[in-house]
C-alpha cells in the first residue's frame, strides 16, 4: 500500500511554469466527448496552479495512435475548457509549445496527443530532454496512466530535482480511496468483478484473497470459472489458457473461506436474441453477455449487508443499454447500500455516471489498468518516482 500526500503545498509555485501531466483520454464519439469524468478531477490541481500564476503546459495521450490520427487530437478537448471557463492555447508541436509557454497572455498551453510523439511510448531520454525543457516544475495527475511506462510518466519526473516533481491532489484523492480497501475494511468486504480478461484478474483476486469474503464473479470472466467447472457455457467468452488457473484459485477461496458466488441466470444473446437461461443451460450457439434478474434478486440481501463493496468490469455493453438492464439494477443497490463502495474500471464507472450514482458511490476512480494495477500490489512506474 502507498501512502503519499500531495507535495503541492510545500512548494514555491507563484508563477512558475509547470509541466502538468495529467490523464484526459476520455471517451469521444464523432469528435466530441462522451464523459468528461476525468476532465473534471483534473480540475482541483489545475485550479490550484492557476490560483498561484503558474503557467501550465498540460499533456496527457488520447488512445492507442499509430500514427498522427487526427481524430485523437487533444484538439477535440479545447472546447471544454473554454465551455469551462480556462484560456487555452493549442501546441501542435514541442517548438510551438516552447514558444507558447514564453507567452504572458495564455495560462493553459495543451500539447498535442503525446502518442503522436513517437517517443513517447518509446521511452525516449532525447524526447524527455526536450519535454523537460518546456517547464521548471513537473507535476503528475495522471492517476489512470501510472501504470504506463511512457517517456511522460516514468521518465520526465526523474530530469526535475525532488523539489521540483510532485503528484497532483487526484492521485492524493484515488490513494487514499483506494487504501480504504486495503487498509482494515468493513467486513463484510464483497468484491463484484466482471469485464473481459481473466487475465488481468486472477493477480487482482489473489492480492485481496486476504481481505475480502465474498467474490461475486460476472460476465465475462465467469465464463472461464464455469468452463472449468464443467459448466455448459455455449457460444460465450471462454479463456482456455486460465481453466486450470481459475481452479487453483476457488481452492485456495475455500482454504481463505472466501465464498465464490456464480450467478444463478444469465443474460444470453443468440441469433441477435436476447433471452435469459439458468445457469448450466446455455445452448451451443448461445455467448452470455450479462447476468440475469435471479442474479441480482440472490445477491441484494449481501450487498445491503456489506460493510465494503469494490466493483470492477462490466458484463453487457455499453453501446447496447438493453444487455445493461440487470447490471444497472445491481450497481443501484450497490449505491443505495450502506457499504464504503468504490468502482473502478472506465466502463463501469461510465455506466454509473449514465444512472447519475456519482453521489451515491465513495468513490468513482478515474483508473481501469492502473487501479487493478494498484490493488493488485505491484508496483506502479509512474508512482515511483515520488514514492
Ligand atoms: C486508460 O484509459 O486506462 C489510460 O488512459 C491508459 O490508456 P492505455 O491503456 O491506452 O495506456
Amino acid at each position: 500500500m502507498i501512502k503519499l500526500q500531495s507535495q503541492l503545498p510545500s512548494m514555491q509555485l507563484e508563477g512558475k511554469t509547470v509541466f502538468l501531466r495529467a490523464d484526459l483520454n476520455v471517451p469521444l464519439k464523432d469528435a466530441t466527448i462522451v464523459e468528461d469524468y476525468r476532465l473534471k478531477q483534473i480540475k482541483p490541481t489545475l485550479d490550484y496552479l492557476l490560483e498561484r500564476q503558474c503557467k501550465i503546459l498540460l499533456a496527457t495521450h488520447i488512445g492507442r495512435p499509430t500514427e498522427q490520427e487526427a481524430r485523437l487530437s487533444t484538439q477535440v478537448l479545447v472546447p471544454w475548457f473554454k465551455e469551462h471557463g480556462y484560456t487555452v492555447s493549442f501546441a501542435s508541436s514541442i517548438e510551438q509549445a516552447k514558444e507558447l509557454m514564453q507567452e504572458d497572455d495564455k495560462n493553459i498551453v495543451l500539447l498535442e496527443n503525446l502518442r503522436f510523439f513517437p517517443g513517447e511510448t518509446l521511452l525516449n531520454n532525447a524526447f524527455a530532454h526536450e519535454l523537460k525543457e518546456l517547464a521548471e516544475v513537473y507535476i503528475t495527475d495522471a492517476y489512470g496512466t501510472l501504470h504506463r511506462d511512457n517517456t511522460s510518466v516514468s521518465k520526465l519526473p526523474y530530469l526535475f530535482e525532488k523539489n521540483e516533481r510532485a503528484i497532483g491532489f487526484l492521485i492524493e484523492k484515488e490513494l487514499a480511496a483506494l487504501n480504504k480497501l486495503l487498509e482494515a475494511p468493513k467486513k463484510p468486504f464483497l468484491m463484484i468483478i466482471g469485464g473481459g480478461k481473466v487475465k488481468d484478474k486472477i493477480p487482482l483476486i489473489q492480492n485481496l484473497f486476504p481481505l475480502v469474503d465474498q467474490i461475486a464473479l460476472c460476465p465475462a470472466i465467469v465464463y472461464t470459472f464455469l468452463k472449468a467447472f464443467n459448466y455448459k457455457v455455449g457460444d460465450s467468452l471462454v479463456d482456455e489458457h486460465f481453466t486450470t488457473k481459475v481452479c487453483d484459485l476457488a481452492q485456495q477461496a475455500q482454504e481463505l473461506h472466501v465464498q465464490l458466488w456464480l450467478p444463478p441466470d444469465f443474460l444470453v444473446e443468440e441469433n441477435g436474441q436476447l433471452s435469459i437461461v439458468p445457469i448450466g443451460d446455455f445452448a451451443p450457439t448461445a455467448r452470455g453477455v450479462s447476468f440475469g434478474p435471479k442474479t441480482v434478486e440472490a445477491w441484494t440481501d449481501s450487498i445491503n449487508k456489506a460493510g465494503t463493496i469494490f466493483l470492477n468490469g462490466l458484463p453487457g455493453r455499453l453501446s447496447k443499454p438493453e444487455t445493461l438492464t440487470y447490471y444497472n439494477e445491481l450497481v443501484k443497490i450497490v449505491a443505495d447500500s450502506p457499504a464504503y463502495t468504490v468502482i473502478g474500471g472506465g466502463d463501469s464507472v461510465g455506466a454509473a455516471l449514465k444512472l447519475n450514482l456519482q453521489d451515491k458511490i465513495n468513490y468513482l476512480s478515474t483508473g481501469g489498468g492502473a487501479t487493478l494495477i494498484y490493488l493488485s500490489g505491484e508496483p506502479l512506474p509512474g508512482l515511483q518516482p515520488f514514492e
